[in-house]
């Protein structure tokens, strides 16, 4: 049977998870799936082929499902009912609020840096403009403004684009993981002092400052990321120091916890990163590292490594992550 996962946006089960389920296609006629669309928060499948997509039985009632002779089917214009998600109003924040946002992201700076400020603004405006907020990821519990497939962007070429290498504009498998776990582990940042290395979005960052850390940096020498980072946390109500100064090669002093989400995909970068993160692990530091596999994090490393959690990737991460289909987290030993 091919692997199938449900469409809902929020909801993980697949055929891989949950065998026991059936996966009802989407509608063919168009006026059907565009309620069911419409229902499960996925407006974005709307141009893509419905026999790729499938819900899950666990949003439809009893009384909507028939038993078959080999697999169950649905009574005609049965509509997904059950476990839906609820888009927050904040979810669709429109450019418009843009400023407003920046202004209060300001008011989170510790010492007020203008070259900075003058930055936040001038890309605040781009990012609204250019990213949607999605919790169709790992981590539902956080929005995070995103490139999605409901984006222009999300189709174009290099040279379309109008930010250079805009990594913080997707949520990489290892940030998932690494979000995923604190959130799932809620005392493992309390009155910790966290620095999330190459923080993209900052999701792993603002996951440590919603489940209580003392102090949160997001950290990343891309200083776009950084700007998406404090919309992020505002989005998300939290509050967290930014930085683009590159930390690797220091002692991070003043922090006691490390994150890296997704930072091992080059080989060359990958020697310089896990020989630092060693120096930092055995100088006393919570190293957690967030990966779904990646070449840099070599089977000689993860003897080095504890798996602390795995998980499968929803299905619009395995889409974005070309043949990744799960992630997991590590620790240094
Ligand atoms: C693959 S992305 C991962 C982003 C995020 N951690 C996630 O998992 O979604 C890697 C990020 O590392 C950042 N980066 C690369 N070198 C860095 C360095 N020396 N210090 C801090 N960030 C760095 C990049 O700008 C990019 O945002």
């Amino acid at each position: 049977m091919p692997r199938v996962y449900c469409a809902v946006y929020g909801c993980f089960n697949s055929s891989i998870t949950n065998p026991e389920l059936s996966y009802f296609r989407l509608p063919a006629d168009a006026e059907r799936r565009s309620k069911w669309l419409h229902l499960i928060s996925r407006e974005d499948l709307t141009n893509k082929p419905p026999q790729c997509y499938t819900v899950c039985e666990a949003h439809f009632d009893d009384m909507d499902i028939l038993a078959g002779t080999h697999r169950k089917k649905l009574k005609n214009n049965s509509l997904p009912s059950l476990c839906l998600p609820i888009i927050q109003k904040k979810d669709v924040q429109t450019e418009t609020e843009a400023p407003k946002l920046v202004e209060k992201c300001i008011q989170t700076e510790d010492t007020p840096r203008l070259v900075y400020i003058k930055m936040l603004k001038d890309v605040t405006s781009l990012i609204f403009k250019h990213t949607v907020c999605s919790r169709s990821h790992l981590t539902p519990e956080l929005v995070l403004r995103l490139i999605t497939p409901s984006c222009p962007l999300w189709k174009a070429r290099e040279e379309e684009l109008p930010f250079k290498d805009p990594f913080w504009a997707f949520y990489w498998p290892g940030g998932q993981a690494t979000a995923r776990y604190i959130l799932d582990n809620k005392i493992i940042m309390a009155n910790r002092r966290v620095i999330d290395i190459g923080c993209g979005c900052g999701a792993g960052a603002i996951a440590a400052a919603k489940m209580k850390a003392e102090f949160v940096m997001a950290n990343d020498v891309d200083e776009i990321a950084t700007a998406a980072s404090l919309i992020n946390a505002e989005l998300n109500e939290v509050s967290i120091q930014t930085s683009s100064e590159n930390f690797i090669g220091t002692q991070c002093e003043g922090f006691d916890t490390v994150l890296i989400g997704d930072m091992f995909y080059d080989e060359e970068f990958a020697n310089l990163l896990f020989d630092w993160l060693r120096s930092l692990s055995s100088g006393g530091k919570m190293v957690l590292i967030g990966d779904p596999g990646r070449h840099g994090l070599t089977e000689k490393r993860r003897k080095h490594l504890i798996l602390l959690a795995k998980y499968d990737l929803p299905q619009v991460s395995c889409i974005e992550n070309h043949g990744f289909m799960e992630t997991s987290l590590w620790k240094l030993k």
